[in-house]
């Protein structure tokens, strides 16, 4: 998705928004651009560019900007190709305005013919750009430039995230948001405006959360939020409890493999702040739907996408056979246009590591319509999600910069089965000693996913001698069919080889037509009450001449008879052992695509947060 960053302050602006424009190339981008108003001839100035931020850094070199008031993008075209002119900022007839945008205006073309109509005149293909000539239609020596963004706003269908300069107003810089996540950085006698965090981390941990149908009004030395009728809304500024570091790599060769890394440090964080020290109390200080009402619910609906969806699947399983409730799962793109059979007795759980998933929140938007409660599972304080869910189970991996989702995902699993625990002592289902017992087992999981990472460099040569398949399918049951799903996205997302998860006993059923000895199958065969059916599938796929990669548990010795290529993991109960079987599954992905020369941290055709329908 595209990036906005803005900054108003005493210092020179230019640096600052290019190293902020940096911290946001992980959303993955194809063009760059900045705009900022010259203090020299209080003039507004643009450079942009096709390509790189290093592209329009050169240009900047050689032809830089003065002034203490700008804005600047990274584009991910989704209206006219990636080209100079096509990038952001955009200007209005007269070039006394520049907007930068994130999001899709779906009713651009009738306001461009409308515009066209009123003598604007258009150099982009982008939608974008009928946002900045509806602002200068509007705004005019009586009509100060937030009140004409807020009229030019009120007419666009579809999403936004924008920031706004005028010449003619050069202590201002004005944003807005519907749909698109934005957030103001707190500085002193300097404030900030970006669609992420770690854009404005270098200069301050004091931010505030733009919500829905909001305006902010940014000068050096303050900031008001207003709706989009010019009421205003006091909203209190956050501190971010991590640094730039963490978003950094640490020594690592992308983002990815570190944050694959961090998992047993993220799940012992996780365990370490929920459950209360020595008692088996679970804690969710954000989760504000009552006991009462919990134990009301008659079923509960899972809505996520992509990784988040993945784990909704296992999500079902564990609150299954620990709540004893009927769990169904959708995809969120299928169920915001569904006519859905939710209403009170419903808790609609929706997962989303970004909180800003559109189709995600339209479904939770479907779902409030029809009075369901609704749980947010995410791990981006403050973002849209949480704010418009009753109750939030923060995930706390910290920031997951690589766009293919790992340790987000076993933090998710982890706010799954801790609240499925906490569900099912609310409404009985387990005594005191039976939470206890699943407790202690959990909090094992952290070193025994160490002991897998320790095995990293032999996982790493085994995904080396599989890098020539030019297809993979990977077959699990139970709670780890899900985890199949999950591997094959991991695959094809970073790789771009074909990968497709199956629920094994469907393997009769059609994929057993594709086994040959092209074909390498990923077989998930830790033990389990369908270990031995797992067992027939691998002599399957072994008559059939397919190649096998076996994940298996340590100890088992009757797997050897069955298969040479075996990642073993941690002996350790069905149930949790997705939060296990996840890591060698993620390495295989790794480095198959680091072998295959692919962008790991941005695969290409990939965002990392998918603001857009
Ligand atoms: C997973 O590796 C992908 N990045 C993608 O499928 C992602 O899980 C999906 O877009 C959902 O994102 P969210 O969790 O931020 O809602």
């Amino acid at each position: 998705m595209c990036g906005i960053v803005g900054y108003i302050g005493q210092k020179q602006a230019q640096p600052i928004l290019l190293s902020s424009l940096k911290r946001l190339e992980y959303r993955g981008y194809d063009s760059s651009g900045m705009a900022l108003i010259l203090t020299a001839k209080n003039a507004i100035s643009v450079r942009k560019a096709a390509g790189k931020i290093k592209v329009l850094e050169k240009l900047l070199a050689k032809k830089p900007l003065q002034g203490i008031v700008g804005i600047a993008h990274t584009r991910w075209a989704t209206h006219g190709v990636p080209n100079q002119v096509n990038a952001h900022p955009h200007a209005d007839c007269l070039g006394e305005i520049a907007i930068v945008h994130n999001g899709i205006i779906e009713n651009y073309s009738q306001l461009k013919k409308e515009l066209g109509k009123e003598g604007h005149t258009f150099r982009s293909q982008t939608d974008t750009e009928v946002i900045v000539h509806l602002i200068e239609k509007y705004y005019s020596r009586n009509v100060p430039l937030e009140e004409a963004v807020s009229k030019a706003v009120l007419k666009l269908e579809g999403s936004f995230a924008l920031g706004v300069i005028s010449r003619r107003e050069p202590g201002k810089l004005v944003g807005a948001r519907l749909g698109s996540p934005l957030v103001v950085g707190i500085g002193r006698g300097e404030h900030f405006l970006s669609s992420d965090i770690p854009a404005v981390l270098d200069s301050t941990k004091e931010v505030v959360f733009v919500d829905e149908k909001e305006l902010v009004v940014l000068t050096a030395d303050n900031y008001t939020i207003t709706d989009f009728l010019g009421r205003r809304i006091i909203r209190k500024s956050v501190l971010i409890d991590w640094d730039i570091a963490q978003a950094q790599k640490l020594g690592y060769t992308h983002f990815m493999l570190k944050e694959l890394n961090e998992q047993p440090k993220v799940l012992e964080h996780i365990l370490a702040s929920r459950l209360k020290k020595g008692v088996n109390s679970i804690v969710f200080e954000e989760q504000r739907i009552s006991d009462e009402k919990l134990r009301k619910m008659r079923a509960i609906h899972i809505v996520a996408c992509g990784t988040a969806y993945h784990a909704g699947l296992a999500g079902k399983y564990i609150l299954e056979e620990l709540c004893r409730l009927p769990v169904s799962v959708d995809v969120s793109s299928e169920f915001r246009y569904r006519d859905l059979l939710i209403d009170e007795s419903v808790l609609v759980i929706a997962i989303s590591q970004s909180g800003e998933t559109a189709d995600t929140l339209a479904g939770v938007r479907e779902a409030k319509e029809k009075n369901a409660a609704i749980l947010a599972v995410c791990n981006v304080v403050g973002s849209t999600l949480p704010r418009e869910s009753d109750g939030v189970i923060y995930t706390y991996a910290g920031p997951e910069i690589g766009v293919a989702s790992t340790k987000a995902y076993t933090a998710q699993l982890a706010a799954l089965y801790l609240f499925a625990l906490y569900l099912a002592r609310v409404k009985s289902v387990l005594g005191e000693e039976q939470v206890a017992k699943y407790l202690t087992e959990l909090r094992r999981i952290p070193p025994q996913q160490e002991t897998i990472l320790g095995a990293q460099k032999v996982i790493g040569r085994l995904a080396r001698r599989h890098v020539h398949f030019g297809s993979f399918l990977y077959l699990g049951r139970g709670i780890n069919f899900p985890s199949a799903l999950e591997g094959a996205l991991k695959l094809k997302e970073i790789s771009y080889i074909p990968a497709e998860g199956y629920a094994a006993g469907e393997m009769k059923h059609g994929p057993i037509a594709l086994i040959d000895e092209y074909r390498a199958v990923v077989c998930i065969a830790c033990q389990s009450r369908v270990y031995e059916k797992m067992i027939s599938n691998i002599q399957e796929i072994r008559a059939r001449q397919g190649k096998l990669i076996v994940i298996a548990t340590a100890g088992d010795d009757k797997i050897q008879d069955h298969a040479r290529e075996i990642i073993y993991i941690p002996r350790c109960s069905e149930l949790f052992s997705p939060l296990l079987v996840a890591l060698p599954l993620q390495l295989l992905a790794y480095h198959i695509a680091v072998a295959r020369g692919c962008d790991v941290d941005q695969p290409r055709n990939l965002a990392k947060s998918v603001t857009v329908e």
